[in-house]
């Protein structure tokens, strides 16, 4: 079967990259995204998309209209496509049981009764957004449990392993593209109608295919091995600060391994993003599940570290502020959750910000991405304070670095953005009050060179030399 019109249900991250990818590679194919916000849909049919990412929109203006459509018109998109895919959100669950672990399915569960709804005619379903071993089962028994006489439904996995900042060059050069599906016949078949859309622009070889639970459980394991690297290479860093060894220096030698590898080992504040924290909870509630404790505590200990990591590096600020940050002002430069994105989810910015209002800091943020509104939606979100007007009142949004740093304390550094690197630091610190602090959560900044300027600075994994004098490493709460 030959794939002529694909249907996206998810006009997020995940589906408008992707199938403005596909459109742009498959001329043939006619791509339509569609999504239940109208906001998001004419913002993907505008100028200004609703994500910043790299090399995107020259890829959206060449193909939008021609054989990529974004539309809230949600039915007959469904109905004329031959292959749909569900890009939906799966957040962790905020309400009963599996609360903050589990993965919420609902939306998963509304696409799925649409497409069974509208269906006149058989398709191929294919879940792409991240979900729990077994939702493809989930989805084919709604679908079977709906289907219009005549009509069938063959459901494939084929998670998503893009990032954000890279995702155009994800897509057009991925690692792999990996694809679950029933080992039967009319299984085959749908995987190899998958493949042929990506076989367009990825070498077959880099096509790989399996049962449909070997796929969900790949996308959960990928993710979790992604984030323990970074957990690990966080949890050395506490010990570097407390022996004089340099974390950088670690992971270089560490990673020189070819069985290792250099890369995600680079030491942070902690790793945000909407999937890592999410996905390992998911991972960590499957295994309960499964009554297999030992291997969910194993996997929870991955977020405990990177909340011990952020919590650490905030009251790192507070101890060298000489213990007090209370109506002190302090600068924070970054709020996305990585570089060359305006992302905020789970930002460990979030909770740095956090901890230092929670001493009663005014802090002045700038980001060159997020918008003031983003930055306000989520520092008060009910889970980070239950005080918005305080957050109100002590946060100032900042269009320009250097009038967020007049008269701070400090700097800190919370992305990797790296226009950070090329300030003058020199001015800022003649605009600060003194001593003037520099905190570079990623390890980004020319510490010497600071130092030389008079700055006194902190780092991730790194005993700094420094003139002043106070208790520098700091124990966790
Ligand atoms: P997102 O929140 O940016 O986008 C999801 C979109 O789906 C939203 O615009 C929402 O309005 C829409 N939606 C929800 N229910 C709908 C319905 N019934 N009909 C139509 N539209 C509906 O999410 P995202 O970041 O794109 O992530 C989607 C999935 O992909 C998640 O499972 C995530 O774990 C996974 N994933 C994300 C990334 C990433 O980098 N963000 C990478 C790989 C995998
Ligand atoms: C991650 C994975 O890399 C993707 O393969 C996956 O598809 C995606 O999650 C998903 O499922 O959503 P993403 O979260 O977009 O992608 O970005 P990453 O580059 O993985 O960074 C995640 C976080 O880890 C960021 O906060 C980043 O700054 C941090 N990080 C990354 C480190 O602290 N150190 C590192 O060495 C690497």
């Amino acid at each position: 079967m030959s794939v002529k019109s694909i249907c996206c249900i998810g006009a997020g991250y995940v589906g408008g990259p992707t199938c403005s990818v596909i459109a742009y590679k498959c001329p043939d194919i006619k791509v339509t995204v569609v999504d239940l916000s109208k906001e998001r849909i004419s913002q993907w049919n505008s100028d200004v998309l609703p994500i910043f990412e790299p090399g995107l929109d020259d890829i959206v203006k060449s193909v939008r209209n021609k054989n990529l459509f974004f539309s809230t018109d949600i039915n007959p998109a469904i109905n004329d496509a031959d292959l749909i895919f569900i890009c939906v959100n799966t957040p962790t669950k905020s309400y009963g049981l599996g609360k903050g672990r589990a993965a919420d399915l609902k939306y998963i569960e509304s696409a799925a009764r649409m497409i069974a709804n509208v269906s006149a005619q058989s398709k191929i379903v294919v879940e792409k957004s991240t979900v729990p071993v077994k939702a493809a089962e989930s989805i084919s028994n709604i679908l079977r449990a709906n289907q219009k006489p005549g009509v069938k439904y063959q459901v494939l996995s084929n998670p998503e392993f893009l990032a954000e900042g890279t995702a155009v060059k994800d897509l057009l050069n991925p690692d792999r593209v990996l694809i679950g599906g029933e080992q039967n016949q009319e299984g085959q078949q749908a995987i190899a109608a998958l493949a042929s859309v990506y076989m367009h622009w990825v070498p077959k070889d880099n096509v790989i295919t399996m049962n449909t639970w070997s796929s969900e459980l790949s996308k959960l394991a990928a993710n979790a091995f992604l984030a323990q690297r970074i957990s690990s290479i966080n949890a050395m860093s506490a010990v570097c600060e407390y022996t004089g060894a340099d974390v950088s220096e670690v992971a270089h030698a560490v990673g020189m391994d070819s069985r290792i590898g250099n890369k995600f080992l680079k030491a942070s504040v902690g790793f945000g993003g909407s999937c890592f924290q999410k996905d390992v909870l998911n991972l960590v509630y499957l295994c309960e599940c499964l009554n297999l404790p030992e291997v969910a505590v194993y996997w929870q200990q991955v977020i405990n570290i990177n909340e011990y990591q952020r919590r650490r590096f905030a009251n790192r600020i507070i101890e060298c502020l000489f213990n007090t940050v209370t109506n002190k002002k302090i600068a924070i430069f970054g709020f996305a959750f990585k570089k060359d994105t305006g992302d905020t989810r789970e930002s460990a910015a979030i909770y740095v910000v956090k901890y230092l209002l929670e001493e009663g800091a005014q802090i002045r943020i700038y980001d060159p991405k997020v918008e003031t509104d983003q930055v306000f939606r989520e520092l008060t979100h009910p889970s980070i304070s239950d005080n918005p007007e305080k957050v109100r009142d002590l946060v100032t949004v900042c269009d320009d670095p250097y009038k967020a740093a007049e008269d701070t304390y400090a700097v800190v550094i919370c992305t990797e953005w790296d226009e950070f690197i090329r300030y003058d630091y020199k001015r800022l610190y003649d605009n600060m009050l003194k001593p003037a602090y520099v905190f570079d959560g990623r390890l980004i900044l020319d510490h010497q060179s600071l130092m030389d300027i008079g700055f006194h600075v902190e780092t991730i994994g790194k005993r700094l030399t420094r003139t002043n004098v106070h208790r520098p490493f700091v124990a966790s709460n």
